[in-house]
């Protein structure tokens, strides 16, 4: 947990996209959506190590609006899974105190995961102790268009107006994979994220690489554009566990 301006414990924001599946099925001659399958448990189980690490808002990218152009089967299978997923944990998440939403379009996904979204989201609305948010059918481009839409609706384009619809600030984005890419996520929200890239694929991750994340996001200096209080030296910043400049820890952007 970090210390906010106010010296209350700010819970972070982590957002993660969940990449690697489909290869860690073929790594073992199965279909893809064994990998899709396995991710989800890989989800819950970050899920549940997050809130310990001081994680107070977690967003997951489940299916993204151009992930349409997959083949039928995995797409449907997909919307299976994440319709199942949904009703197999809400139990699990009220206990826990898991606020689940599902942020993204609603009008493309079929009537039997609209109504799984909607008993999770209300059975699971007094979850105070994390709030997971999954991306589905989500677009960070698509998802500024509509925030500018409904602003100008309201008759103010504002930069607060549009923060306000588009949910808090990411401060550690992580991607598993081994791919370094934003691929339309949380564009707005991600300003000033910490970029941590892991090459594990996403069915293998699990709490430990989660805490190892967290760890480096706190070994990094965060400066919003300002100056730190003293000046860096000017080495560049290494690639791999970290080195030492100025006393911090200066990591890359790998993971692993
Ligand atoms: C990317 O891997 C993953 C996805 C497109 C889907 C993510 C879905 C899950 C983690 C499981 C289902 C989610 C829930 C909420 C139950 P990929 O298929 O692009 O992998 P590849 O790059 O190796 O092909």
């Amino acid at each position: 947990m970090t210390q906010s301006t106010h010296g209350s414990p700010h819970r972070l924001h982590a957002a993660i996209i969940m990449d690697g599946n489909g290869r860690w099925a073929l790594a073992r001659g199965l279909p893809r959506l064994a990998g899709h399958r396995a991710g989800a448990a890989a989800l819950t189980r970050t899920v549940e190590a997050a809130p310990d690490l001081g994680i107070g808002v977690l967003t997951l990218f489940a299916f993204s609006s151009d992930n349409w152009r997959r083949p039928p089967a995995e797409v449907a299978g997909l919307m299976q899974l994440l319709a199942e997923h949904l009703r197999s944990e809400t139990g699990r998440a009220v206990e826990n105190g898991v606020h689940m939403e599902v942020i993204g379009r609603r009008d493309r996904l079929g009537g039997e995961l609209a109504a799984a979204i909607a008993e999770a989201e209300s059975a699971t609305a007094a979850g105070a102790r994390l709030h997971l948010r999954i991306a589905v059918d989500y677009s960070g481009r698509d998802a500024i268009a509509e925030a500018v839409r409904q602003a100008a609706h309201a008759g103010l384009v504002c930069r607060e107006c549009l923060e306000e619809q588009l949910g808090p600030p990411v401060d550690l984005l992580i991607r598993t994979g081994g791919e370094q890419r934003l691929s339309d996520f949380l564009l707005w929200e991600c300003a000033y994220a910490e970029l941590i890239f892991s090459r594990r694929m996403w069915p293998d991750f699990d709490a430990l690489d989660l805490e190892a994340a967290v760890r480096q996001f706190h070994a990094r200096q965060r400066r919003f554009g300002g100056v730190p209080a003293a000046p860096l030296s000017p080495d560049l910043p290494g690639h791999g566990p970290g080195h030492q400049r100025n006393g911090a820890v200066v990591t890359g952007a790998w993971l692993d």
